[in-house]
């Protein structure tokens, strides 16, 4: 606990941290509902509380709410918030209650404000402007902004008292905020966190991502840290953190069709996993030459010849691609490779060498993690790669080369395309590098070029899995938890199919090495227990299948996942999903689907929320 000097004790609260979504319109018409549209597109990055305030004839009208933007919608719906500018907020907590006196926009009289990121200095902030007799309404740190930026604003312009205001705050933070006695303008304030503008006729916009501002426009520029912009309906101003104005780059934004249309599917998540022959058929497309069976990638940022070791980095999803890729760069490359959880990464003591070849993976390209990582490696002066979905993200933007998946927006919160899509980067890549390093001999490249184009048509022989799975899924009901076994590239595959099912249906799931079962997991076999084993035709078959046995005798219920026709299965098997085989090294791809509908027909059954699990989100931007 810590005493504010007023004698009153303070609760000592964790850090709030957040990562939410931010939007600002200005405007010569109503604002409140394309606010509301656009915080719907950005209910990826947190739903657990939404709020906006819109200026009318100087009057700040502030809504909020806890909960999905839905009921803020219904809010707004029996009460209108009239005005042509506005700002609006979703919000993802980690500590305090995501009630609605701490949803955003925190307003004061004279000023509103909506904020993504963290005041590392709130609490002292807090006890100085208590000591000043300023009461506080949340349990937020961004109402110190407020009180502060109301003070500032007694004698001086808007500009001024926003910078004067962010001179007091530490931490990484973007920035959205009104003004009641300025009712034409926005100002929006990056430090650390993510801040876009968007242009267009009679009206602008300020967003923490173009994706919440890409159903309204295609033109925008992003904020440098440090930056200050100033928007109104016809202009935008943009100031670096010496106030001197600057101009910024206009990027066009690329089209995606049917962005956020289930088409006849229940939900995103569901159209994901049937989109996945078409996205790895665009993947496929963007990046083989099918005349001559080459993998084109230019502008290396290394020399392949000269590489060192190949360090893969990703959070979640992108984590286990990166451990598939491992697998891959040890056996098509005479490489030192790792993989490491960005989190990890970011803090441990390591010693960065030029020669080596950092790749990061990220769906959204934002997370912070990775992001955190990224920069790591760009203070040490090596060279970056990165494989993202979102061309326009920090990561990419941040990186030395960037390899974009082409799997077009993923909304689902749990990754499923997407991971494809990494996977099959990765694929592309190691063998590209293999080849330029002569680390392979030729035919057998030309000949995983081939069998690699036959990828989509075999994703979709997986998918037809999909009513076998939905039997075993009710198997999964009444269980204390489940085991994903795997070997070499499967014993990844394994943990993805366990997060997968954690994820979406909130029941326990462990992912482990199958070898290594009887090290302890074995304790937790007990008769009824589903334990799916992933066994592909490889050389670790007859070992897995042993392991398979061990847990067999122990009452295990096999749900057996292989692409082999040895006849060496066990009657005891409950189920099998037969997958077919082209080539070993792409049985990840093949054993990931039926993983993927059995996370969702469990969560299905569960009736669980699918697109939005508990506790999640999509883009992870705080630590
Ligand atoms: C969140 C998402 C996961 C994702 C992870 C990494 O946890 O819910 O689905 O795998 O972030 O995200 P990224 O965008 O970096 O791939």
């Amino acid at each position: 606990k810590i005493t504010a000097s007023n004698g009153k004790k303070l609760q000592k609260k964790k850090e709030k941290i957040r990562m939410c979504g931010i939007i600002g319109i200005a405007s010569n018409k109503f604002v409140s509902t394309n606010i509301i549209n656009s915080l719907k597109k950005l209910e990826y990055r947190g739903y657990d509380s939404a709020g906006l305030a819109t200026l009318d004839n100087n009057i700040i009208k502030e809504k909020k709410c806890s909960g999905r933007v839905d009921q803020l919608e219904k809010i707004l719906f029996k009460s209108p918030a009239s005005g042509n500018l506005g700002i609006g907020h979703v919000r993802w907590a980690t500590h305090g209650i995501p009630n609605e006196v701490n949803a955003h926009p925190h307003s004061s009289e004279i000023v509103s404000v909506v904020h993504n990121g963290i005041i590392e200095n709130s609490n002292e902030l807090k006890i100085q402007l208590e000591k000043k007799g300023k009461k506080f309404k949340s349990q937020t740190d961004t109402e110190v902004i407020t009180i502060l930026l109301s003070d500032e604003l007694k004698n001086k312009e808007p500009l001024d008292a926003v910078y004067d205001t962010l001179k007091k705050l530490k931490g990484s933070f973007a920035l959205g905020i009104i003004f009641k006695n300025f009712n034409n303008i926005i100002i929006g304030a990056r430090r650390g966190s993510p801040l876009a503008v968007g242009y267009s006729k009679n009206e602008n916009y300020l967003g923490s991502d173009s994706y919440a501002l890409k159903s309204m426009t295609n033109k925008i520029s992003y904020l440098d840290d440090g930056d200050i912009c100033v928007l109104t309906k016809d202009s935008v101003d943009f100031y670096d953190a010496k106030k001197n104005k600057v101009n910024k780059k206009v990027l066009i934004l690329s089209d995606d069709k049917n962005v956020a249309n289930k088409g006849d599917y229940k939900n995103f998540m569901s159209k994901e996993i049937f989109e996945q022959p078409i996205t790895a058929r665009n993947c496929i497309n963007e990046y083989i030459d099918k005349s001559r069976d080459e993998i084109n990638f230019y502008n290396f940022p290394i020399q392949p010849k000269s590489i060192n070791k190949v360090v893969l980095i990703g959070c979640g999803t992108a984590y286990h691609s990166c451990l598939v890729a491992k697998y891959w760069f040890e056996e098509f490359t005479t490489l030192n490779v790792e993989a490491d959880i960005a989190s990890e990464f970011r803090y441990r003591n390591l010693k960065f060498n030029k020669d080596n070849l950092y790749l990061f993976v990220s769906q959204s390209g934002e997370t912070a993690d990775t992001s955190a990582a990224l920069d790591l490696c760009k203070k040490n002066g090596v060279k970056t790669c990165s494989i993202v979905n979102v061309v326009e993200s920090s990561i990419a933007r941040n990186s030395d080369w960037v390899l974009p998946i082409h799997a077009g927006p993923e909304i689902g919160v749990a990754s499923t395309k997407a991971f494809i899509g990494q996977m099959l980067l990765l694929y592309m890549l190691c063998l590209k590098i293999a080849a330029l390093r002569n680390d392979i001999d030729s035919q057998d490249y030309q000949k995983k070029i081939k069998n690699l184009k036959k990828l989509p048509e075999i994703l979709e022989e997986c998918l037809r899995s999909e009513d076998k799975i939905q039997l075993v899924a009710r198997d999964f009901l009444d269980s204390k938890g489940s085991m994903f076994l795997g070997r070499g590239c499967s014993f990844p595959i394994a943990l993805e199919g366990a997060l997968k099912l954690k994820e979406l249906s909130y029941l326990h799931a462990e992912g482990y090495p199958a070898g290594e079962m009887k090290h302890g997991p074995l304790a937790l076999i007990e008769n009824g227990l589903p334990v799916i084993v992933i066994s592909p035709n490889d050389k670790y078959f007859h070992k897995t299948i042993s392991n398979m046995q061990e847990v067999i005798a122990r009452g295990g219920k096999i749900l057996l996942i292989t692409d082999s026709n040895k006849n060496v299965i066990s009657e005891n098997v409950r189920f099998t999903i037969n997958l077919p085989y082209i080539e070993k090294s792409l049985s990840p791809f093949f054993s990931t689907i039926p993983l993927q509908l059995l996370a969702y027909h469990v969560a299905l059954l569960k009736k669980c929320d699918i697109d939005k699990p508990r506790n999640l989100a999509k883009s992870v931007t705080v630590e």
